[in-house]
């Protein structure tokens, strides 16, 4: 469920997010939610949801209410899962925590939290909306509603070096419950940060620095009990999220929202399907038709393999040549693989799973190449 709202732009982010002077009529939105869901259940009949995640922009700033029509839409239309994990992805204002208790009646069961930050000179060169003294509280108010939380660290940033985050990181690992998503800075084309570094204004770490401010994460998470199961994601083992493991093992999810993504299957076909991106042209147009598809591809076997390699091989738990071949109908090649083995960037686990090694990660994209056709 992507709600493509925001307060203000971050700087350095190129999500389908908008800002919008006049307040968002949040019931007309909650009827082309409930118009595209009942949609996609006609194309997906007999699945059971096992997960929903209601991502953004900033979902934080739906009422209670529009989450609780949304969540009643997908009750009324699917079987659910008796487990069925419903994360929402909140910001840590204080005035979006105050919604915390409401989004749990109405049936939010996990909350991750964008804190980005645990400095505030950082969070300001972010564009962030919070500080860190609301950032922990609204962890804490999480923490004390919600039994399943994360939260989101941006590390690897203009004037960070090792010291500086092996500190933010221990504070943060004090704070986590069960989960927790470290991600490297990343400049998009598009964004205020690309332009800055294109200007030679952003003092972004070097390629070295990167790799060790890295590999300092995973062994400072793995020493914390809370090794990574992907490679930007951490959780005590059987905290793992749900939805998470559900992209990356390449299961079928439906794509609510302007500008989401989904991956269905129709018959034997997988339909790569996105939505219009404009918030107001997707409602229009889910409620004169719908949907608001803006593409659907039927992928091809070659493209299910390698849309399976990009995806699972994020994960600790490696792929399954088994599925890989099911997929598309040919066999990982040998000598590849085998040559991958020899330096060490992949290993076979006793399952039969193939795992990009610690060693591998930081080369990840050059590995799937690799594999891929
Ligand atoms: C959908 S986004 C944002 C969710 C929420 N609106 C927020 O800002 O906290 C999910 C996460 O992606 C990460 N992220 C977004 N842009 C990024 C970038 N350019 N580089 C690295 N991480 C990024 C942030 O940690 C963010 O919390
Ligand atoms: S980082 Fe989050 S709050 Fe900032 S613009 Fe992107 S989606 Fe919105």
């Amino acid at each position: 469920m992507h709600w493509p709202f925001c307060t203000a732009r971050c700087p350095y982010c190129d999500f389908n997010s908008h800002v919008r002077h006049d307040p968002v009529n949040q019931k007309e939105f909650a009827r082309a939610y409930a118009r595209e869901l009942s949609h996609f259940a006609r194309l997906t009949r007999g699945r059971t949801v096992q997960s929903i995640f209601f991502g953004g922009g900033t979902p934080s700033l739906m009422e209670a209410e529009t989450v609780q029509t949304i969540l009643e839409a997908i009750a009324g239309n699917w079987s659910m899962d008796p487990e069925v994990e419903i994360s929402l992805e909140a910001n840590p204002t204080s005035v979006e925590a105050r919604r915390f208790r409401d989004y749990k009646s109405a049936g939010i069961n996990r909350v991750s939290l964008g804190v980005q930050s645990l400095r505030d000179d950082a969070l300001a060169r972010l564009g962030r909306m919070h500080s860190v003294s609301e950032a922990k509280l609204a962890v804490g108010i999480a923490q004390s509603i919600f039994e399943r939380t994360s939260f989101d660290l941006i590390y690897a940033r203009p004037h960070q070096g090792p010291k500086e985050w092996e500190e933010e990181l221990n504070e943060a690992l004090g704070m986590a419950m069960g989960h927790l998503s470290l991600y490297q800075l990343t400049i998009e084309q598009g964004t205020s940060y690309f332009d800055l570094r294109a200007a030679g204004k952003l003092a972004m770490p070097d390629a070295d620095l990167s790799a060790d401010l890295y590999l300092m994460s995973q062994q400072m998470t793995a020493a914390a009990g809370m090794p990574a199961y992907e490679i930007s994601n951490h959780a005590r083992p059987g905290e793992e999220s749900r939805h998470n493991l559900l992209y990356w093992r390449y299961g079928e999810y439906v794509g609510i929202g302007p500008g989401a993504h989904g991956r269905i299957l129709q018959g034997d076909v997988r339909h790569a399907i996105s939505n219009q991106k404009l918030p107001e042209t997707w409602a229009r147009q889910v409620m004169e038709k719908g949907s608001a598809i803006a593409s659907d591809e039927r992928l091809t076997w070659e493209e299910e393999g390698d849309e399976y390699l990009l995806m699972g091989l994020r994960l600790r738990e490696g792929i399954s040549p088994e599925r890989f071949h099911q997929l598309c109908g040919r066999r990982l090649d040998e000598r590849q693989v085998n040559e991958l083995k020899n330096i060490g960037f992949v290993q076979i686990l006793s399952n039969g799973n193939l795992r990009v090694t610690d060693k591998g990660w930081p080369v990840l994209d050059a590995v799937v190449a690799d594999l891929a056709m």
